[in-house]
This record gives C-alpha cells, sequence and structure tokens, in this order.
C-alpha cells in the first residue's frame, strides 16, 4: 500500500539536509592576484561619515570608476561608485545609483562590463538593492475588463550586447531586492563585454513615481579550474569529487556558483527562497511577457525538490477548477477570445492533496507542500502572457525550498 504524500512528503521534509546553505556574498571577496584581499565590498562611510561607499581595494575602486571617499578593512578604501557611466573588467564590480534628484531624473546609466579573463562564461548579478518603478499598464476603460500586461514602461532595467539573440532579457523594474540573474558570456566574441542599462524615469513629470534606488554586484564567473577542464554544462560531473563547501580558492567558489544553461537565474544552495520578479513584498505586479527558468543545484544525492509557497497568487484561465494544468493554458491553440496564460512550470509535481500536474496558475500552489521530483535538471519555469483582467490579481510567489534526497518515487 502507498503511502499519501503529506506522510510521504513529511518523511522526505525530515531526510533533507539542511547545512550548506553557503554565504553567498562571501564567495566573490577575493580578487585573483592580490596579497592583501581588502575589498569585500561591504557598505562603509567616508571619512566626512556622511559619504556612503563600499570597501574595495584601491586598485578596484580606480578600474571601476569610483572615487575613494575614505578607510575601510585592511589596506582598503571606501569607495564611492556612484558614477553613472561606467566601464570596468574587474572580477567584481558593484554599480550604486548616483543621487537622483528631481532635477537629476529623466537619466540613464550605463555600465559596461568587459570580460576580466578568457575563462569567464558567466556573470551572475545581484541586486543587493533594487527599486524602480513599478511595472504599469494602460488606464482602465469603461466596461472593458482586459488589459494589456505590466511592463516596465518608467523606470526600465536591462542587460544587452548579450552574446546570441536567444539570450535575450526581459526588462525589468519595481521592487527586486535581493533578486538576481545570469548572463552567458563568450571571451571569443569580439565585444568581450555586456552592458547593463537603468533608464530612469523624469521624476518632474511624473513625481508620483518611488525614488529609484539601486545597489548592483556583478560577478564574472570562471568556467574553467584548476584541471584545465572546460565545464559549463557538465561541471557536475567533475566537481562532485570536491568539497561542496567551504571552497577556498575563487575558481572553486566560481564553480558553485556556475549556472546550468539556459538558467535566467540559479540557487546553489540546497535550502533557501525564491520569488518572483516584482514579488514587492506579496503585492506585485508580476511583470508581462516574461517566459525563464529559475534552477536549483542537482548534486549527486539529490533526487527532486521540495517547495512550500509563502504565497502565490497569479491569473488563471478557468475559473472554479483545480488551477492546474489546462486551467492555466488553454489546447489546443485557439484563435479569438483572449485567455490567461500564466502559469508558474513545476515539473513532476504532487501536492499535500494529492494533486499532480506541472503547471500551476490561480491560488493553486498556496497552502501547500509540493514535491517536484523530475528526471534531469531541477528548476521552476516562470510563464507570463501580456494580459491583465479586472478582479484577478497578479501578486506572484515567494518559495521556500529544500532539495530533496530521499524519494519515495512510486512505482
Ligand atoms: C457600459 O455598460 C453599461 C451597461 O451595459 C451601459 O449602460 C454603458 O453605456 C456602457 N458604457 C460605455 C462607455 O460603453
Ligand atoms: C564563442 O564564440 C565563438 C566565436 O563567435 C564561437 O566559435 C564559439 O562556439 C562560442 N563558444 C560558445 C561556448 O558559445
Amino acid at each position: 500500500m502507498e503511502l499519501n504524500l503529506l506522510s510521504r512528503v513529511f518523511v522526505l521534509f525530515a531526510a533533507t539536509h539542511f547545512g550548506a546553505a553557503t554565504d553567498l556574498h562571501r564567495s566573490v571577496r577575493q580578487a585573483p592576484g592580490s596579497i592583501f584581499t581588502v575589498g569585500n565590498g561591504e557598505p562603509c562611510l567616508g571619512s566626512d561619515r556622511n559619504t556612503g561607499g563600499v570597501c574595495l581595494s584601491r586598485n578596484q575602486c580606480n578600474t571601476q570608476g569610483g572615487k575613494a571617499v575614505g578607510f575601510c578593512g585592511v589596506f582598503a578604501t571606501c569607495c564611492s561608485l556612484n558614477a553613472c557611466d561606467v566601464r570596468t573588467n574587474t572580477k567584481v564590480a558593484v554599480f550604486i545609483n548616483p543621487p537622483l534628484t528631481k532635477e537629476s531624473s529623466g537619466l540613464e546609466c550605463s555600465y559596461n562590463v568587459e570580460i576580466n579573463n578568457n575563462n569567464v562564461c558567466q556573470m551572475r548579478i545581484d541586486f543587493e538593492t533594487f527599486n524602480l518603478a513599478p511595472p504599469s499598464t494602460v488606464d482602465p476603460v469603461e466596461n472593458v475588463t482586459q488589459r494589456p500586461g505590466y511592463t516596465c514602461r518608467n523606470d526600465i532595467f536591462q542587460v544587452t550586447n548579450l552574446q546570441a539573440n536567444s539570450d535575450f532579457l526581459p526588462p525589468l523594474c519595481g521592487d527586486n531586492n535581493g533578486q538576481h540573474l545570469y548572463v552567458r558570456v563568450n571571451a571569443s566574441t569580439n565585444s568581450r563585454s555586456i552592458r547593463i542599462n537603468f533608464k530612469i524615469a523624469d521624476r518632474n513629470t511624473q513625481p508620483n513615481l518611488p525614488q529609484a534606488t539601486w545597489k548592483i554586484k556583478v560577478t564574472q564567473l570562471e568556467c574553467f579550474n584548476t584541471l584545465g577542464k572546460y565545464r559549463d554544462g557538465i561541471f557536475e560531473a567533475i566537481t562532485s569529487s570536491l568539497p561542496s563547501t567551504p571552497l577556498t580558492s575563487s575558481a572553486d567558489r566560481d564553480e558553485y556558483l556556475i549556472a546550468p544553461p539556459g538558467c535566467l537565474q540559479y540557487y546553489p544552495d540546497r535550502a533557501g527562497t525564491f520569488e518572483s520578479f516584482n514579488y514587492n513584498r506579496g503585492s506585485g505586479p508580476y511583470i508581462a511577457n516574461l517566459a525563464y527558468a529559475s534552477c536549483f543545484k542537482r548534486t549527486p544525492d539529490v533526487c527532486g525538490i521540495k517547495l512550500t509557497a509563502a504565497s502565490f497568487e497569479m491569473a488563471y484561465r478557468q475559473e472554479e477548477n483545480l488551477y492546474l494544468d489546462t486551467d492555466c493554458q488553454i489546447n489546443p491553440v485557439t484563435q479569438g477570445s483572449l485567455q490567461s496564460e500564466d502559469y508558474l512550470f513545476i515539473p513532476e509535481s504532487e501536492t499535500t492533496d494529492g494533486l499532480r500536474g506541472s503547471k500551476f496558475c490561480g491560488t493553486s500552489a498556496s497552502n501547500q507542500i509540493i514535491a517536484s521530483t523530475p528526471p534531469g535538471p531541477l528548476y521552476v519555469h516562470f510563464h507570463s502572457d501580456n494580459l491583465v483582467t479586472d478582479d484577478i490579481p497578479e501578486a506572484g510567489y515567494r518559495f521556500n525550498y529544500n532539495v530533496l534526497n530521499n524519494c519515495y518515487l512510486k512505482k
């Protein structure tokens, strides 16, 4: 007789490891080649006790177009990184919004990040602070219940100059504190750089928009290590014999952070949280026209992932149903009236209510423990259309996750 899912998930839960949630921001303090490794990237105050900065080595500060405003750490400078047009090739770079007053708004800040060395294959962009104007849609029209989806029309963050058209990254905006994304790079291409762009709407003409602030950290990840093997995509097989944590050299740290191909986001820790873009502490709304994967590390002992929604509120196509699969996306493709196609794809899932499916919309993932036990990579895939319907909220989701290393698979 088979166990019901609730008790199975409980067993899985109890058997899951928790300890390895390694501190990500420890990972990248060390610039290669510097003995006095001082630029820990932590916030600091200038000697006027007023100007904010980031603790970096003098060299890092110079090459990032920063200005030393004081001292910090060991032999380090408190570096003000408020410049708006910066070109850098440091292994780790931090960019902070310039002071944005009403007079200075309506500007565009561009950061050109050039590849640090030929082994760099990915850049991880961490949004330590990210507050831009929220995504918006058109004003309501009487008796019209459907409108275009929420997109970034005022402040816009975008990464361009990417290696391949297929790497197109969506424009982002709103509240994305703590989020991150990955960009694939190729040292063999001519430009050897990516461009990170903030376009800030004029607050004189739109005084109701919130103030724009950001602090983003760009980490260049190297796909080769001391073994000299090409790692992207096949690194798991080679690294399984290496200690998983703590890692010491910067190449080992990179390996921990390198995402599988095709993942916009990557969560290498065994437990943590993730949420939709512009989750905005549960108010959303999520951004229209997105399709991206958030991936998790599948070490050899891992057989699945357990997801617990702190909140989950998405649009749906079919009311009064389970908000699963065909309630989230019609099949076959039909012409005519617009239907919602917003969903979170969680492959091979089973919920505590005994529901099985892969596409979740409406509120189907709320108040559930979901076990996703697919063969192959561990990921969820967010899909949003270009449609909002009055009275159907699109707040988004936030999940806690734990990888599972003990899956009682059904026969
Ligand atoms: C909206 O619908 C109501 C009721 O059907 C109707 O009386 C009204 O004229 C409509 N308004 C517009 C602008 O079409
Ligand atoms: C990098 O770019 C070069 C030159 O365009 C190309 O030949 C090579 O296949 C690319 N490598 C990867 C991993 O995409």
